[in-house]
């Protein structure tokens, strides 16, 4: 018998049970699999935390958000020894295969554990949609429908009230799910990571909406967005294991200063982890699934190093280290579409 270890690193997100489920019923099929899951990210392979997962474990997970594996943003290269305790926990616990549900920090850490010498395939995790070499992330399409009924739901408050709302939406280096929430939701205004808000500019569309009778207005900002002139808005300075700020607070601070630049009534609503939970739509269930299915179809092959990806409607595989290797920012022919319905 072989034997897979799954784990989950990262934020959680919407989709990662499909991927677990996935890959344990194509794994078991094959009979010479055993698997094993890893509990809360890299902490479960550094402490040898683990559970045994057969098809009762993943039966009637599929419409479940969260992971049941548990996650952590524990990352192995900042713990003294931790990466040699990974690959030597690894070996102890005669393992053939890991495969790594994650976003690029944990995949960043399973690159290098690949190149130590670990047979990792790759699975891309994340709302945000930041991950290069796959179309898609799964999360994604679960986060932009919460997103999308969110700022409906805001619309006909603002429109009640002849407010300005602004709505700030998870996004810590790239503006996907402003772009692809606004668009959805008609949102008058999108601001993300990409492009510096420049307050005059915002202030002006505002202006000339109000002009044309309209008064009321949704404005989208991504939580990674600064203004031209400052550094990013964050919460809490204390950075993570992957040296990341807490973010959050730019939706405040721009509904104030549009609010004194224009004298409209303004509010903010701050979606935040309301967009990780919940259950899957039925796309992320089926995109996790076939990634699952897929990762354990690189195993046999015994191609690791790899990514499972997705390519327009195909799921191929790709270089685990063309997924790390570079972010997946907005497209700007995509930001060009969105802004022909500013204003
Ligand atoms: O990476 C996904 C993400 O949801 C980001 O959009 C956000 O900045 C971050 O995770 C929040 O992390 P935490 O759950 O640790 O607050």
């Amino acid at each position: 018998m072989e034997r897979i270890g799954i784990l989950t690193g990262g934020g959680d997100c919407p989709g990662i049970n499909p991927v677990i489920r996935g890959v344990v019923r194509a794994a078991l099929r094959e009979n010479k699999y055993e698997l094993i899951g890893l509990l809360n990210g890299w902490q479960g392979l550094l402490n040898k935390d683990f559970v045994t997962l057969d098809l009762n474990s993943v039966s009637g997970i599929v419409h479940r958000g969260g992971t049941i594996l548990g996650t952590s943003r524990t990352n192995p290269y900042k713990i003294e020894g931790g990466s040699e305790k990974c690959i030597k926990n690894y070996k102890s616990l005669s393992l053939d295969a890991l495969v790594v549900i994650g976003g690029e920090d944990t995949l960043g850490v399973a690159t290098k554990l690949y190149k130590e010498g670990l047979n990792i395939i790759g699975v891309p995790k994340t709302i945000d949609n930041d991950l290069s070499a796959t179309d898609f992330t799964f999360g994604f399409d679960t986060a932009i429908n919460i997103a999308t009924e969110a700022i409906d739901r805001l619309h006909t408050t603002a429109e009640s009230h002849h407010r300005i709302m602004v709505v700030e939406v998870m996004g810590r280096h790239a503006g996907w799910i402003a772009v692809y929430a606004g668009i959805a939701g008609g949102a008058n205004v999108i601001l993300i990571p990409e492009i510096p808000i420049d307050v005059n500019e915002v202030v002006e569309i505002l202006k000339n909406r109000k002009k044309r009778g309209k008064n009321f207005s949704i404005v989208v900002v991504a939580e990674g967005a600064k203004f031209k002139d400052d550094s990013l808005v964050i919460q809490e300075e204390k950075l993570d294991a992957f040296g990341h700020v807490r973010l959050g607070g730019i939706g405040q601070m721009l509904s104030e200063r549009i609010e004194k630049l224009t004298g409209f009534e303004t509010r903010v609503a701050v979606l935040g982890h309301i967009q990780r939970g919940g259950s899957p739509t039925a796309l992320d269930r089926v995109l996790g699934t076939r990634f699952g299915v897929a990762a354990v179809r690189l195993i046999e092959k015994k191609k690791f190093g790899r990514m499972v990806s997705l390519s327009g409607i195909e799921i191929i595989d790709v270089p685990l280290e063309k997924a790390v290797g570079k972010l997946k920012t907005v497209d700007m022919n995509l930001y060009d579409v969105a802004k022909i319905f500013f204003g």
